[in-house]
């Protein structure tokens, strides 16, 4: 099972430069609690934003310089490569994945992914990174719930067209 968690806006929208174009503590909290214990795989523009990597978590970072290091981190140079990893620590430890972005990881992963978590933001907001289309009607949704500035929904692919 692969899962994805994104925040992005009625357009898409997902950072600015190089950060969150939004503020909302509520939908931060929501990913620490949807990915807790879990296997994080994510950019290195993403990691390099979030400044350190996030507790509780293994934290996978793609890159294709050779030489990028930081403690509390695995770095791969592929994408097979960090989600091999990824599955082999999830098996042994029984641990979910998850794909936090940004754009080109989320770019990457989309077509293998089981399950999003979508939080769609409420307002307008200037950006200039923005989250890959999705053919809604490839999903189910499992849960719908409304929070202050946003709808999370939990969209499960579905298995066959028929
Ligand atoms: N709203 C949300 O839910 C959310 C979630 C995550 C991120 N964001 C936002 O998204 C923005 C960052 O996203 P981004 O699209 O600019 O960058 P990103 O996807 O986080 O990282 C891109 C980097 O990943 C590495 N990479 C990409 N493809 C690769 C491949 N095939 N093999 C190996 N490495 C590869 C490269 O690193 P190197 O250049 O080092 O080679 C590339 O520069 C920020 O604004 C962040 O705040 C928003």
């Amino acid at each position: 099972m692969l899962s994805l968690i994104v925040a992005m806006d009625k357009n898409n929208l997902i950072g600015y430069d190089n950060q969150i174009p939004w503020s909302i503590p509520e939908d931060l909290s929501l990913f620490k609690e949807i990915t807790s214990n879990g296997i994080l795989i994510m950019g290195r523009r993403t990691f390099e934003s979030i400044g350190r990597p996030l507790p509780n978590r293994v934290n996978v970072i793609l890159t294709k310089n050779k030489n990028f290091r930081h403690d509390g981190i695995f770095t791969f140079n592929t994408p097979d490569g960090a989600l091999n990893f990824a599955n082999q620590i999830s098996k042994k430890d029984n641990k979910k994945i998850f794909i936090i972005g940004g754009s080109f990881i989320y770019n990457i992963f989309l077509p293998l992914i089981d399950e999003i978590h979508l939080s769609i933001i409420e307002g307008d907001f200037k950006g200039n990174i923005f989250f890959p289309t999705i053919d809604f009607s490839k999903y189910s949704i499992l849960k719908s719930k409304h929070y202050n500035g946003f709808q999370y929904l939990h969209l499960i692919k579905n298995t066959c067209n028929c």
